[in-house]
């Protein structure tokens, strides 16, 4: 055994001891998240092998059980009765010969199609990537409720063709067979497999002809389908690292038709982002949901700045999981995504205010919301409708809408009239100069010309996210405030005096922690 396989089992053991505890977790260290999900030591980033199995969610995820940047990658693992508390297990999987254990995702193989079932109950199969010098994909078969894995002998099931970037397997199943999408430098590959065991080459996305955004490698694809008024739509979600519209990680997707070998993007557009805040990357969906959503956990940070942000025993969070639509607003399709239904769980019912009638506030003034409830809580939902009337053509109106503390920090969501576009705003939101870009306004573009502005909004102890305009404008980011936000304002301004902003509806609800403390 040679000192660094010790050391892994050394690390094996401490994070099994962890585990033990992790039911009656508290986690109260500074900026910890009280509803997202993180681990209570080490560096996560993308989630994996997302499935439902047996009334157990499991999230696996791509984890250096050794320290706080990213490092030899493991899969971590979690499971969750409600999507809302988390038990961290062992890790699932562990890097040997083919590699290090990098992206991919996990499937229910109910007919035993693999061969590879010896119980009584279909086996998940896991399909990942596996990093060395190249990237090649594997499988892994849990014969046991996902508690333990073992790999195929004759990994790897996909060698590589000799691009460098050649990873991140989603796998679902269509019309009897296995179809993986797989992100291939800046494009997508489709493949397809009976037994999960030998891929066949179906055909190439995104490069010759150049679709969407290129401004860094393509990721973590998911190929979901849709029934959007008695119609058939698909969506293909790809991350892409750098390249996002307000710098570094995004998700961007694509609308079009998969007919179970080709995917075609309907007509020519502008590109498409799942969420315009920057700390969103790497989503993908759970397989298997027994009430058929679309439904998505994405890594909530950057690559941009993700490893120096100040967290101290653990590094990267999740999204809340978000139900994923097809809407139309203006008469274009887009795609929604909408807190699941399961975080009502959290709200505590003796702490709910809801404004009664509406609000006007004037050119050049600001008003505590805040004040007129009686709660002090910096876990929140928000729900508020905002409206601004113009007197005049004058159109350099804007409102802000900011969670703040006594420190005077704040946290700011805002919009322009003029360019018809909503910001966020960390800026004075506690510590940013850990890096340059990171106190950078973040702009999102409205696919609405609607001057209603409606948002819900959660508000965890250092993760905002923002669905406006019913989940079509989303956006999700971390902050760092010295002191928790409990306090909120609304300000407006407008070069012309007699134009005026209206709180038309408005409710807070105070949220519970996921901890036991
Ligand atoms: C853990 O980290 C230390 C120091 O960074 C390193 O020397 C060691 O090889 C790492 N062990 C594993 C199992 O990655
Ligand atoms: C699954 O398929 C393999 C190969 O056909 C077979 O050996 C095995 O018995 C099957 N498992 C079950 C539980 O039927
Ligand atoms: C990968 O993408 C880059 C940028 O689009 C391109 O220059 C390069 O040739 C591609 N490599 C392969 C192996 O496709
Ligand atoms: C401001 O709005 C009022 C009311 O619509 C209008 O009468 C006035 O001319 C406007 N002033 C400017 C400077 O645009
Ligand atoms: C927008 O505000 C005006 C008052 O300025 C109000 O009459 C109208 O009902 C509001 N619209 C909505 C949808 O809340």
């Amino acid at each position: 055994m040679s000192f660094n396989v010790r050391v892994r089992v050394v690390f094996y053991f401490i994070s099994c001891l962890l585990v033990q505890s992790i039911t009656s977790l508290c986690l109260t260290d500074q900026h910890r998240p009280q509803f997202h999900f993180s681990p209570a030591k080490y560096w996560i980033n993308d989630p994996n092998g997302l499935i439902y199995v047996e009334g157990e969610y499991h999230m696996f995820y791509q984890f250096y059980p050794n320290g706080t940047t990213h490092g030899p990658m493991y899969w971590g693992h979690a499971i969750s009765t409600d999507l809302i508390h988390w038990e961290e297990l062992p890790i699932a999987l562990s890097p040997d010969g083919l590699g290090e254990i990098y992206s991919g995702s996990a499937v229910l193989d109910v007919g035993n199609t693999s061969g590879l079932q010896t119980g009584s109950n279909p086996p998940i199969i896991a399909i990942f990537t596996q990093a060395s010098d190249t990237q090649v994909q594997s499988i892994a078969v849990s014969n046991d409720k996902g508690r333990t894995f073992e790999k195929y002998a004759s990994n790897p099931v996909l060698p590589s063709p000799g691009v460098k970037d050649f990873r991140d397997p989603k796998v679902f199943e269509m019309n009897g067979k296995w179809i993986m999408s797989l992100a291939v430098n800046d494009s997508i590959h489709f493949y397809s497999s009976n037994n999960l065991k030998s891929w066949t080459a179906l055909s190439k996305f995104g490069s010759n002809p150049l679709e969407g955004a290129h401004g860094g490698v393509w990721e973590c694809p998911d190929l979901l389908d849709f029934d959007f008024n008695g119609h058939k739509v698909w969506v293909l979600l790809v991350s892409i690292n750098p390249g996002g519209p307000n710098l570094g990680s995004v998700t961007q997707y694509f609308l079009g038709d998969f007919d179970g070998e080709t995917f075609r993007k309907f007509g020519i557009g502008h590109d498409l982002w799942m969420d315009w805040g920057p700390d969103n990357y790497a989503g993908v969906s759970f397989s298997n949901d027994p009430k058929n959503r679309k439904l998505l956990i994405a890594w909530l940070n950057n690559w941009l700045y993700g490893e120096v942000i100040p967290t101290e025993e653990w590094r990267g969070q999740m999204t809340i999981p978000r139900v994923l639509e097809l809407t139309r607003v203006d008469n274009k399709v887009r795609l929604a995504s909408a807190p699941a239904e399961e975080m009502e769980l959290l709200r505590i019912s003796s702490q709910f205010y809801e404004k009664l009638d509406a609000l006007t506030i004037n050119s050049g003034s600001v008003y505590t919301l805040s004040d007129d409830f009686t709660f002090s809580n910096p876990l929140l939902e928000v729900d508020v409708v905002l409206n601004i009337t113009l007197g005049t053509a004058d159109k350099t109106a804007t409102f802000q809408f900011c969670f703040f503390n006594s420190l005077n920090e704040e946290l700011c969501v805002g919009y322009s009239y003029d360019q018809n576009y909503i910001y966020l705003d960390r800026a004075k939101a506690g510590a940013v100069n850990f890096h340059p870009d990171f106190g950078k306004r973040a702009m999102a573009t409205r696919d609405t010309k609607s001057k209603i502005i409606e948002m819900k909004l959660y508000l965890d102890t250092s993760i905002i996210e923002l669905f406006a305009d019913k989940g079509v404008t989303v956006m999700t980011a971390m902050f760092f405030p010295t002191e928790p936000f409990t306090q909120l304002k609304v300000a407006f301004s407008s070069a012309n005096s007699s134009n005026q902003l209206t709180v038309s509806s408005f409710t807070v609800r105070g949220l519970k922690s996921i901890y036991d403390c």
